[in-house]
């Protein structure tokens, strides 16, 4: 996937829901203006680690099948921040000159999808999927109180996956990714309660998993990090890499977890 780098044109806020307080910022892309949703590398919440997973989580999401805003990278420059009236929100954004990490704003017409607790066809199948999905990256952040899934219309979109990866990057003790006891917080997940005794419908979900395994699409995603983010934090990508080669060697073992979770 490639993920265009976009230009911070113009500062029009910062998201109040959520714990990282993403900016709302207008870029130029090529001709056009378009906003991003742009999550910080420097922050009290934020690091590079957590744009790193950031970036991952939503090229195999889609890679999977899966839809998310689009990706890109929002650079930050002096111009920009000089561009910014109120010294604080001038402040954190200098400290994040560079690239960050930005998901084009979903709007008008979005909303956060109503938690159900029973899904039938189509929905069933599609909610397998982003359950696996989180359950493949580990995202603890895909709750009944904060699904974090933009909806319009049937349609789907998954953003916020900073914490995704990080379970098993910095989790004391380690748990080998594909172990049931690795993938417990899933009991909280938005589609927790409406998959559970279900069968899931994952056939072209592993499908495409295996052949991302097979293409090694999943470690290109990793050698294509921007340097600035990944200075410093390669005992780090070892890890993710090491958990992606686990789960490439157990992949049976990960479904049957997946499965056991629901029953
Ligand atoms: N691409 C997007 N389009 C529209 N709104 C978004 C998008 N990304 C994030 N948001 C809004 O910003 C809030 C915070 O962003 P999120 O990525 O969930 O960060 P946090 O880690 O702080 O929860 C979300 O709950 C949502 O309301
Ligand atoms: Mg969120």
């Amino acid at each position: 996937m490639i993920i265009p780098t976009v230009v911070a044109k113009t500062f029009l806020g910062w998201h109040g829901s959520g714990r990282t307080r993403p900016g709302r910022i207008e870029c130029e892309v090529g001709v056009d203006t378009l906003e991003f949703v742009t999550k910080l590398k420097f922050t009290h919440e934020t690091t590079k680690l957590s744009l790193i997973c950031e970036l991952l989580a939503v090229q195999l999401a889609n890679d999977l099948g899966l839809r998310t805003a689009d990706p890109a990278m929002v650079l930050i420059d002096r111009d920009f921040c000089e561009s910014i009236l109120e010294s604080s929100d001038r402040e954190r954004l200098e400290r994040n000159m560079g690239l960050n990490f930005g998901s084009r704003y979903l709007h008008p017409g979005f909303g956060v999808p109503p938690v159900r607790d029973s899904l039938a066809g189509a929905e069933l199948w599609r909610a397998s999927e982003i359950f696996a999905f989180d359950a493949l990256v580990q995202n603890v952040d895909r709750r009944r109180d904060n699904p974090n899934l933009l909806m319009k219309g049937n349609d789907l979109f998954l953003i916020d996956h900073d914490l995704a990866l990080v379970s098993s990057i910095l989790g004391i003790p380690h748990i080998d990714p594909w172990l049931p006891t690795a993938i417990t917080f899933l009991k909280d997940h938005v589609f927790y309660k409406p998959l559970q005794g279900k069968n899931l419908e994952l056939d072209g979900f592993r499908a495409k998993l295996d052949r991302l395994f097979v293409d090694g699409k999943l470690y290109e995603a990793l050698a294509n990090l921007p340097d600035e983010w990944t200075d410093g934090e390669e005992s780090n990508l070892d890890k993710i890499s090491k958990h992606f080669e686990g789960l490439a060697q157990h992949q049976d073992d990960f479904f049957e977890s997946v499965t056991k979770i629901l029953q």
